[in-house]
């Protein structure tokens, strides 16, 4: 069975999590990056019903370029060629535009276009040297229509959607293709239910739906791809 070499960041977070499980019922081989290294219990059963051995993981602060390059090195070293990347790191911060400072809006910038510019970096020409490869980042509803009260993120996310739409315009000929997930909503996450006791979660995303979509864009092909998706709540 083919089973294809998945990079997914942010792998610790709460998206990490259903997209680890969602690829690994997939058969993908997981390299998880994230800032501490995930305990390896991706686990559940493989596709073939074989138990899963723990996921190859590697802590990597992924602004730090001589890291990261480190780690996919290792990761192909090890497992092989990396087929996709998930680009899940990212952060969120809300102030008004006017209580925005640059240092602020830099920080937004580096957790939510720099980290997916520095995996980008490194393993972009590996992929269209091997004339294969998907890219796969997740931007914001904000990023399509700005958010009041989280300038600095909007920016950072539609920043992030417009550099992915330049890497696939650069490397689409050369086989790799570059996917950016817009979810046009909240996700029903541990953090947002605990900063948001009173909303009602129904009306959120749930993450498993979105991990399912995530790993759709990895498998889709050949002769039809994904370029920008967007995912809405149902309520
Ligand atoms: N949650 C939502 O409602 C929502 C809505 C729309 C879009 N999104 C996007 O979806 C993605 C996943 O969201 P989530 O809720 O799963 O977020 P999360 O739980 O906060 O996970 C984000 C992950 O990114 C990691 N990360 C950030 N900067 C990093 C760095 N420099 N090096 C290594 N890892 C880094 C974080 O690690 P640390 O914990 O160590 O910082 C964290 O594990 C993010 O890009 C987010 O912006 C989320």
């Amino acid at each position: 069975m083919d089973r294809p070499i998945v990079l997914v960041t942010g792998a610790g977070g709460a998206l990490g999590s259903a997209v680890r499980e969602r690829l690994t019922r997939d058969g993908a081989r997981l390299a998880l990056l994230a800032r501490r290294a995930p305990a390896g219990e991706a686990g559940g059963p493989a596709a073939d019903g074989a138990a899963e051995p723990a996921p190859w993981a590697a802590a990597v602060d992924l602004l730090d370029e001589a890291a990261v390059t480190d780690a996919i090195d290792r990761a192909e070293t090890e497992l092989g060629p990396v087929r996709a990347a998930l680009l899940l790191a990212g952060g969120f911060a809300t102030a008004p535009a006017a209580e925005t400072d640059l240092g602020a809006l830099r920080q937004q910038l580096d957790v939510n276009l720099a980290t997916a510019a520095s995996v980008v970096r490194a393993l972009l020409p590996r992929m269209t040297e091997r004339g294969e490869g998907t890219i796969v980042g997740i931007a914001a509803g904000q990023a399509r229509r700005g958010g009041s009260g989280a300038a600095a993120y909007a920016a950072s996310k539609a920043a992030l959607a417009a550099y992915l739409r330049a890497v696939d315009e650069e490397s689409a000929s050369r086989g790799v293709r570059t996917v950016t997930v817009f979810p046009m909503g909240t996700l029903d996450t541990p953090a947002n239910r605990q900063a948001m006791p009173k909303a009602d979660p129904a009306r959120w995303i749930d993450p498993a739906r979105l991990a399912e979509v995530l790993a759709f864009a990895v498998r889709i092909g050949p002769r039809a791809r994904l370029r920008e998706i967007e995912v809405h709540p149902d309520a």
